[in-house]
């Protein structure tokens, strides 16, 4: 792999193809090597020039852009590929990157966000291959340590909507903080936050939609005058507060945010969106920890099934995911040894059902872990946050109590 990038563009328009040649033609570590009409013609141009990166149009009239990439992940694995369609929809998204795509760009998207993509998904190659040809046993597995100064990021995340990802999000960043962490908080629910409901926090309080204006630049202190503090000590970057907003969110913008928050924080959460797209990626690419949601549904052991296939497909190493069940209750007929065997791997933390404690504590704007400590619901977060800051977390996760079946949740597997 050498220091230039060697991109394939494939897309049946020409203009299309001429205007992306010359963008990219001003980027010094880019080099445009070919350009392919169709599927067909792109399968055929990439075995024979070996890109690093192709950018691929999804609707083409010969080969589709998710059946060409299927068959490029299979004949020419070392190039990264980067869908590129006008329909930004999940459906869309998903199915490109089980295709074998590693990046997503909605059009129209400026030449900031194509070189961006181009080059995560060369960065991410390359260290993926490395972590391949890395000897097992040199200094642990996986987690591509970066210089490990900077503060941790961990985003709560699910595919699915209404799982308790702002209730974690909010009680763990209070937990660590309470363990004398230095705390952010960065509600990236950006069309309809609730970290500011839950801390009880001023709805007219700066956000980060104060900060668009200097998106490019983003000064230290700028970011620092938008976030306001909780009296737990979490400094908290707020949603924006009206939906429309969000829009002018770039992902670049949230990647520069989070860069600057982990520079003097030790720890990062970040509460996210349930859908798929450009900017959650973003953020779940810059995590250093994925803390992924699920309750005991089916349709939400699914869609956690189909996130860590996902997952896999961008290259995540395992233990950058930990599974989190949450809302677990013995009583709702699907056992925790049923889902761990469904979806193949285990469950790294439980936290327990509590309406009426969490619930009270939403109504009040006062997080439990800081209003009732005692109570289990908050010490399977306290748990959770003491296995990411690295304190020892005491007892571990009792094993599941059922005896191990080999069962599956889905009747049609
Ligand atoms: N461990 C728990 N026990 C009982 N209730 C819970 C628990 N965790 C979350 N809940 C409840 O589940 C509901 C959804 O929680 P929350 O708003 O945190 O989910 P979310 O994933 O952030 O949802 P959204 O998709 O709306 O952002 C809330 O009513 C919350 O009080
Ligand atoms: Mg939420």
């Amino acid at each position: 792999m050498s220091d230039r990038i060697r991109v394939l563009i494939v897309d049946d328009i020409p203009e299309t193809r001429d205007h992306l040649t010359k963008l990219l033609g001003f980027e010094s570590d880019i080099d445009v090597v070919g350009a392919a009409a169709g599927g067909v013609e792109a399968v055929e141009l990439a075995q024979r020039l070996e890109p690093d990166v192709v950018l691929m149009d999804i609707n083409m009239p010969d080969m589709d852009g998710i059946t060409a990439t299927e068959q490029l992940s299979a004949r020419v694995p070392k190039a990264g590929i980067v869908m590129m369609s006008v329909q930004g929809e999940a459906d869309y998204l998903r199915r490109s990157m089980l295709a074998g795509a590693r990046e997503f760009l909605v059009k129209p998207f400026s030449s900031d966000e194509l070189t961006m993509s181009i080059r995560q998904v060369f960065r991410r190659e390359h260290e993926r291959q490395q972590r391949v040809a890395e000897p097992v046993g040199a200094g642990g597995r996986g987690a591509a340590p970066l210089e490990r100064e900077a503060g941790r990021i961990v985003t709560v995340f699910s595919p699915k909507g209404g799982v308790g990802r702002t209730t974690v999000a909010v009680n763990l960043a209070v937990a660590a903080a309470g363990a004398g962490q230095r705390v952010a908080l960065l509600d990236a629910s950006f069309q309809f936050g609730d970290v500011g409901v839950l801390l009880n926090l001023n709805p007219r309080s700066k956000s980060i939609a104060d900060l668009i204006p200097e998106m490019e630049s983003l000064e230290p202190e700028s970011l620092e005058n938008v976030m306001v503090s909780h009296s737990s000590g979490v400094r908290v970057l707020l949603a924006p507060p009206s939906p429309e907003t969000a829009e002018l969110i770039t992902s670049a913008y949230v990647r520069r945010v989070l860069e600057r928050l982990r520079e003097n924080h030790d720890l990062v959460v970040v509460d996210s969106w349930p859908w798929f797209h450009e900017t959650t990626l973003n953020i779940l690419d810059i995590s250093d920890t994925i803390l992924a949601l699920l309750t005991l549904e089916i349709t939400n052991i699914k869609s956690i099934r189909l996130f860590l296939e996902v997952a896999d497909q961008l290259g995540y190493p395992d233990d950058k995911i930990k599974l989190v069940l949450n809302r677990a209750d013995a009583a709702l007929g699907i056992r925790v040894a049923d889902v761990q065997s469904s979806i193949g791997r285990k469950i790294d933390h439980t936290i327990v059902s509590d309406g009426r404690t969490v619930v009270y504590a939403l109504n009040r704007g006062v997080p439990f872990t800081l209003s009732n400590p005692e109570a289990q619901v908050s010490r399977d977060i306290m748990r959770l946050a003491r296995s990411l800051i690295g304190e020892p977390v005491g007892t571990t996760e009792a094993p599941p109590k059922q005896p191990a079946q080999r069962k599956s949740l889905f009747a049609w597997r």
